[in-house]
């Protein structure tokens, strides 16, 4: 099992608006069918998030997730989930469940900055893909300081897409 993250972040650094939401909401152009997110969710076994980010999609009009299994980290969260959501405050858990459920297959790391970082620090993430996206936002959340200066990237990829967005990519060293 391979696990992958590919957060958005604007020209300027921010993955998240000034708000807090994700970037992307900032861009005019926004489409994740013709980004490649549902194609990299077909290729996946689950997806994986923090509780900050997973919690808008319990109201919004659509589940982003399709019938892919979601693995969430977090304790503070409604009992009331969906089925197919797996609920873990112990980071270290919620990965072995992945492990024996996913077996082979990749997981997607939705974010965010703190749990990227969490799987970072157990050695288990194996790559960090950025959707550099032409937006300017000015303010909100980069992916430091939540994710670790130290962290050693080795360029694997790069790949262009749509109205000018660019994805990079590179494998976590450890
Ligand atoms: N640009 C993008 O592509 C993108 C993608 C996703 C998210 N985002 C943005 O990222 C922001 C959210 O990121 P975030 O880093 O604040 O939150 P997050 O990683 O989504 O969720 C944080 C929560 O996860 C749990 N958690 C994380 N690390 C843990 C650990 N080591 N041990 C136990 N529990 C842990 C905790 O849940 P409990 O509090 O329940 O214990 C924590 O409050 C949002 O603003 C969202 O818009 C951006």
């Amino acid at each position: 099992m391979r696990i992958l993250t590919r957060m958005c972040t604007s020209l300027d650094g921010f993955v998240t608006t000034p708000d807090g939401r994700p970037v992307q909401v900032d861009y005019p152009a926004w489409d994740p069918e013709e980004l490649g997110f549902y194609e990299l969710q077909s290729l996946c076994g689950a997806v994986l998030m923090g509780r900050t980010t997973f919690e808008p999609a319990l109201y919004a009009p659509f589940w982003p997730w399709g019938d892919l299994p979601v693995y969430v980290l977090g304790s503070q969260l409604r009992s009331d989930l969906p089925a197919e959501v797996v609920v873990d405050s112990d980071p270290v858990r919620l990965y072995e469940r992945l492990l024996d459920d996913c077996q082979d297959a990749d997981v997607h790391l939705v974010g965010g900055p703190l749990t990227v970082e969490t799987y970072r620090r157990l050695g288990v993430l194996d790559e960090l893909r950025l959707m550099v996206l032409p937006v300017l936002t000015g303010a909100g959340r980069q992916l430091t300081p939540d994710i670790g200066t130290d962290a050693v990237l080795s360029l694997i990829g790069i790949r262009d897409w749509p109205g000018g967005v660019t994805e990079l990519a590179y494998e976590v060293e450890y």
